[in-house]
């Protein structure tokens, strides 16, 4: 590395600006399920999905090292990654919060592969962890996908839940 990079020549990056610059980015919103060893379901919100190959099809999502989500999905149970619809503003909500029990009064089913389904998405992808890669304070995991579903009609006309400045939003 050339000197240029050195902490030395441009100093600390201000975490709370480097927040509210990576949040000018609009995300759509997921929800990463998965399953327990007890088996029961277990999952969180994540805007870090991105795609990453048509060959073979990989995705990636990145998860905070402390969260307790990241151990159940590093055990290499099939995880799901259900993509929320306008109407999935308190589903996000749900996934996000502190509570024991984030799945109920879901209804929520077992996909091809036994992954956690989330009803009135907008579609969702089912996949196997492939790679996962510590990266700073978060872990990349990099996935391959075993099935997948576009939901045709959904209540919300298939308009998607954005995540922008912070803050939930509606596209238009
Ligand atoms: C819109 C939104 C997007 C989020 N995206 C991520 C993400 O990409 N990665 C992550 O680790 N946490 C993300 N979070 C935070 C987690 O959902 C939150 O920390 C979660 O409750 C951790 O749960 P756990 O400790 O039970 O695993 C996001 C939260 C919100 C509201």
């Amino acid at each position: 590395m050339s000197s240029q990079n050195d902490d030395a020549a441009f100093g600390p990056v201000d975490r709370g600006l480097f927040r509210r610059v990576c949040g000018r980015f609009a995300t759509g919103v997921t929800v990463v399920t998965t399953t327990r060893p007890d088996g029961l379901p277990h999952g969180l919100t994540v805007n870090s999905f991105s795609s990453v190959s048509l060959e073979p099809p990989l995705v990636l999502v990145s998860i905070d090292s402390r969260n307790s989500v990241l151990q159940d999905l590093l055990n290499g149970s099939p995880f799901a990654i259900n993509i929320l619809a306008s109407s999935g503003r308190e589903v996000s909500q749900r996934f996000s919060a502190p509570l024991d029990d984030r799945f109920e009064g879901i209804s929520w089913v077992r996909g091809v592969t036994g992954a956690p389904i989330l009803p009135d998405t907008l579609g969702h992808f089912e996949c196997i962890l492939q790679k996962a890669v510590v990266a700073g304070d978060h872990t990349v995991l990099i996935a391959e996908v075993k099935q997948l579903r576009l939901t045709e009609a959904v209540s919300s006309q298939g308009e998607p839940l954005v995540y922008f400045d912070r803050a939930y939003r509606l596209l238009g």
